[in-house]
């Protein structure tokens, strides 16, 4: 069961690709008597075609009160068809989408087409100003932000940057008002970036004074615990804080265990801060790189003042793209990591910097190609949006954590075995187990084993984890493209890997 509101819809696509093919091939008179016409025609066929065959698939496969499980594969397979590796030969499992995703073979296609057109013509007309590609970047970000339920003409809250890394780090770097004895409240789950990175930025210079950082352990958090209550969880967090305190700084699931801190919880948090007018600043942080894709995130956009992901992960973005929402109010208080150009080609005068997101933007020059290509990515999930892409991902993660159970694995991400609303506020699509290996002789791990190793021509790619032998784990994450055969095949494989490898 899904309990957050889906992706807003998106009336925009068929314009998005109108205005794309214009650009492309020029508009309605200018290629109507060449041979661009049909180029142009047979383009907008081909992404017309496009999403009308994913629409068809909500409409060939309609949800059912009872669920047929080989409907349910059936409909899956079809979206699973759309990534190249489907094809391949060997097919190399992919069940790693914390780490990074393929994209579906459309987009990379598109993705190629304006590379190739963009090299045609690379005169400063096109790429500055109003020239054509940056109408079609800026309307990529507008596209992006009514995604994320952003208010329309609110756009330039929404940084387009390199990936969650930089956007974390736009935060704990960028952020200068210290004036000491201020504190930062993290969850020691957070992703470095988010994490270790605040470390480097509190000792930089040799002095460790510039902020105490309070940690949350995921012991007091005991979200393993199905009496938790999201008051409980949520007074972890906000009895660190004090009128001292300038952020709360969390990744909204661990990479690591797979833990989520529920919607409720940071909702909590949200309105604590906001009922007191001595925590006015107070900036609450959520790296929301392991939602963006795993499931709707609109909500978490709402209940804070920045918000950061990949979007080369789960949202099956082109390469090195990430987004950064940040709160207009907030903007000011940092100070960009990097001062160059923006799409005016004009470097701003110090006075002069945008107050919104846009001055974490003064990057220099961008892969415009790919930017452009996330307006697509945004529109193939609005076309899937009715299969209930989130739900699946939840669905694949407990009958995966079901059948390491079934196989006396030990799991670490939360496992509520039946109760389907628990297993999904407290975990999203991340599956980890421990993994020891044997202590003799030179036994493989289970990560290098069961991509190098196959057993019934078997490959998957998974993640590893843990420290030294014998404190290993081993991270599964199965999305969209997956079945559930490639589950029992992934927990198949573990198991012939514990019998030759830990003993
Ligand atoms: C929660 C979280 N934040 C940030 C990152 C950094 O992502 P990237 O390497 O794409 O910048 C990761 C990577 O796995 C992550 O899991």
């Amino acid at each position: 069961m899904n309990t957050e509101i889906p992706f807003e819809e998106n009336q925009h696509e068929s314009s998005f690709i109108d205005l794309l093919a214009d650009v492309m091939f020029g508009t309605g008179e200018e290629v109507a008597a060449t041979a661009q016409k049909e180029e142009k025609d047979n383009f907008i066929q081909s992404w017309k075609n496009e999403f009308e065959s994913l629409a068809g698939i909500a409409e060939n496969f309609p949800a059912k009160e009872e669920p047929d499980e080989a409907d349910n594969e059936e409909k899956w397979q079809e979206i699973r068809k759309r990534f190249g590796f489907n094809n391949a030969n060997p097919v190399i499992i992919p069940m790693n989408a914390a780490n990074l995703c393929p994209e579906p073979d459309s987009l990379i296609t598109a993705a190629n087409n304006f590379r190739f057109m963009f090299n045609k013509d690379v005169a400063m007309q096109q790429r500055m100003g109003d020239g054509e590609w940056v109408t079609l970047v800026r309307e990529s970000r507008r596209i992006l932000a009514e995604g994320l339920g952003i208010e329309s003409g609110k756009e330039n809250n929404l940084a387009i940057l390199r990936n969650a890394s930089e956007g974390n780090n736009v935060i704990n770097g960028g952020y200068q008002k210290w004036t000491g004895m201020e504190n930062v409240i993290n969850w020691e789950e957070n992703h470095p970036t988010n994490n270790q990175a605040w470390e480097l930025r509190q000792k930089w210079g040799g002095g460790d004074d510039r902020f105490e950082i309070r940690r949350v352990t995921s012991q007091e958090l005991d979200l393993k615990n199905a009496n938790r209550k999201d008051e409980e969880i949520a007074r972890c967090f906000t009895r660190k804080i004090n009128d001292k305190t300038r952020f709360i700084s969390i990744s909204e699931t661990s990479n690591g265990t797979g833990e989520r801190i529920p919607p409720g919880v940071i909702k909590i948090i949200w309105e604590y801060i906001n009922g007191d007018p001595m925590l006015n600043d107070c900036h609450f942080h959520i790296d929301a790189t392991m939602a963006y894709g795993a499931g709707p995130i609109n909500q978490l956009v709402k209940h804070c003042h920045s918000l950061v992901s990949s979007c080369h992960k789960w949202f099956l973005g082109p390469k090195e793209t990430g987004i950064l929402y940040m709160d207009p109010n907030k903007a000011e208080d940092f100070v960009p990591l990097i001062f160059a150009y923006d799409y005016q080609i004009k470097i701003p005068n110090l006075g002069e910097l945008p107050r919104d997101a846009m001055r974490f933007e003064l990057i220099g020059q961008r892969d415009d190609a790919n930017l452009i290509t996330l307006a697509l990515t945004q529109t193939w999930w609005n076309e899937i949006n009715t299969l209930n892409p989130g739900a699946r991902v939840v669905e694949l993660a407990n009958y995966l954590k079901k059948k390491l159970e079934d196989n006396n694995w030990d799991i670490i991400t939360p496992y509520f075995g039946e109760d389907s609303v628990l297993n999904e506020q407290r975990s999203r699509g991340i599956v980890r187990v421990r993994a020891p290996r044997s202590e003799r002789n030179n036994k493989k791990s289970l990560y290098e084993w069961i991509y190098e190793s196959p057993i019934n021509n078997v490959q998957i790619a998974g993640g590893g984890g843990g420290d030294e032998r014998p404190r290993e784990t081993f991270r599964l994450c199965p999305h969209i493209y997956n079945l559930m055969e490639d589950i029992d095949k992934a927990v198949d494989n573990m198991n012939a890997w514990r019998d030759i490898n830990v003993k």
